[in-house]
């Protein structure tokens, strides 16, 4: 069957500032963590390429534009650089500042939405050094750098989000570590949870003010991006498993369904950890800042569900509780070089979620897209890359969101990550996403691959042209 995409939906590209810029020095930018961790230790990135290059999109951000135009795709989100915006005193970086201008303008020449999202991982690193998301001072400062960007860009950007993925530096930086400054600790992780969700929830207060105060366009929305990773255990689960569960669920995806809808943190998930000595530090008034945490509508991250289990030891090695530990699914299938489930159904399980629990919050699929080591293999006698695993994984999980669009979601959108291969954190470039090549030896020169041609068919039928 030939797969067709409504009207209105909008199919775009997902990016971020750090993954694509480079240019790392330019217009004064300020140090990210990413630059300070890859200048400490070069080696814990994938054949050593640390932050400093991005797929050159400061450069080429012109060429890129005029790609995603060509492609036919209407929007695309990328993010804005806390550290090139702003400086160390928290005031606007006007280098800094006309770079984004630029692209806004270049997007609307082209007639291309843009998505602007405040925070991608990125840390400025003088911040991270005062104890990141573990000050509170840096949860201001952050809501100072979106008061900043609202105004700045108020009139240029109708599409805003506040987080990319919040759950991610809590986990890898505190709880897995598995990212500098390779922690393992459950309660400081709560606590940089905790003021991340304060972080976002001064943000939008920031973003209702500057409209009430004229700064931004009338129709501007505000969301929030998170890997909502459907969550599911085992098919005949003891209440131990489904403990585990409510917890894992609790903190990965309903601590952010919840303040985003409603302006709250999930009851039971506070009382847990109240109870085992892990909630973290709440100032009075903090509820009435959460309060303002509700948004226009959400993004929602796919790339694997969550498969959990009872833990089999009740603590971790430092000695707090545990929640549960990975259940391996007999049936699962496997993206090998990326180590996640290929699981297409989960978004639809997602789609389903939102529609009987969150009636009233519309989300896009904010990301979704298939890392694979050395594309080269595929490569055809003109040279072009035959991504058909590509073409076939989005193909899937389109299918399973538009059947949860038939069933009632209210799902206005798909994102494929990584349009044009870019830069991926420890993993630097080690695995590519793109629909467009980007050749590391050859300049940064960006080639289409087959799946580009494909995705440009789907929106041709889409819009009925071509
Ligand atoms: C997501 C991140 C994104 C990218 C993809 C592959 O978790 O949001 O930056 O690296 O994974």
């Amino acid at each position: 069957m030939q797969l067709t995409i409504p009207k209105g939906f909008f199919m775009g590209a997902a990016m971020s500032g750090p993954q694509t810029e480079g240019a790392y020095k330019k217009d004064h930018r300020l140090e990210s963590f990413w630059d300070h961790w890859s200048d400490l230790s070069v080696s814990d990135f994938y054949n050593k390429v640390g932050s400093y290059v991005g797929n050159d999109f400061y450069e080429r951000y012109e060429e890129d534009i005029k790609l995603f135009k060509s492609l036919h795709l209407d929007s695309f989100r990328t993010s804005i650089q806390w550290t090139r915006l702003m400086d160390q005193d928290q005031k606007l970086n006007p280098e800094g500042a006309a770079f984004y201008h630029k692209v806004c303008a270049c997007a609307k020449e082209n007639d291309i939405e843009l998505f602007m999202n405040l925070y991608h991982f990125d840390m400025p690193y003088y911040l991270f050094a005062r104890g990141g998301w573990e000050n509170r001072e840096v949860v201001e400062a952050y809501a100072v750098y979106a008061r900043t960007a609202f105004r700045e860009f108020g009139k240029e950007i109708r599409y805003w989000f506040t987080f990319n993925e919040p759950i991610v530096e809590p986990d890898q930086e505190y709880r897995h570590g598995a990212w500098y400054p390779f922690l393992k600790d459950e309660k400081r992780g709560m606590q940089v949870q905790y003021h991340i969700a304060l972080a976002h929830s001064l943000a939008v207060r920031e973003f209702r003010k500057a409209k009430e105060e004229g700064y931004l366009l009338k129709d501007a929305q505000i969301g929030l991006i998170n890997a909502f990773a459907p969550p599911y255990t085992k098919e005949d689960p003891t209440p131990e498993d489904l403990e585990a569960l409510r917890m894992t669920d609790g903190i990965h995806n309903r601590w952010w369904l919840d303040l985003s809808t409603s302006g709250t943190l999930p009851g039971d998930v506070l009382e847990t950890l109240k109870a085992c000595g892990m909630a973290p530090e709440m100032r009075p008034g903090d509820e009435e800042i959460l309060k303002c945490g509700r948004v226009d509508w959400l993004g929602f991250n796919y790339y694997q569900p969550t498969r959990v289990q009872a833990p089999k030891e009740k603590v971790d090695e430092a000695g707090y509780p545990k929640f549960a530990d990975p259940y391996i699914w007999p049936e699962r299938r496997m993206n090998v070089y990326r180590g996640w489930e290929i699981y297409p159904k989960g978004i639809y399980d997602f789609g389903m979620k939102m529609k009987r629990e969150y009636p009233d919050m519309k989300f896009f699929i904010s990301e979704n897209g298939m890392g694979v080591e050395h594309e080269d293999r595929f490569r055809n006698e003109e040279g072009e890359i035959q991504d058909d695993y590509r073409i076939e994984f989005v193909q899937d999980h389109l299918e399973w969101v538009m059947k949860a669009i038939e069933e009632g979601a209210n799902c206005v959108g798909y994102h494929y990550w990584g349009v044009i291969d870019n830069w991926s954190w420890s993993n630097a470039f080690k695995n590519r996403y793109g629909f467009i090549e980007v050749d590391l030896m050859g300049n940064y020169q960006r080639k289409l691959k087959k799946s580009a041609h494909w995705v440009k068919a789907l929106i041709e039928r889409r819009d009925g042209i071509g």
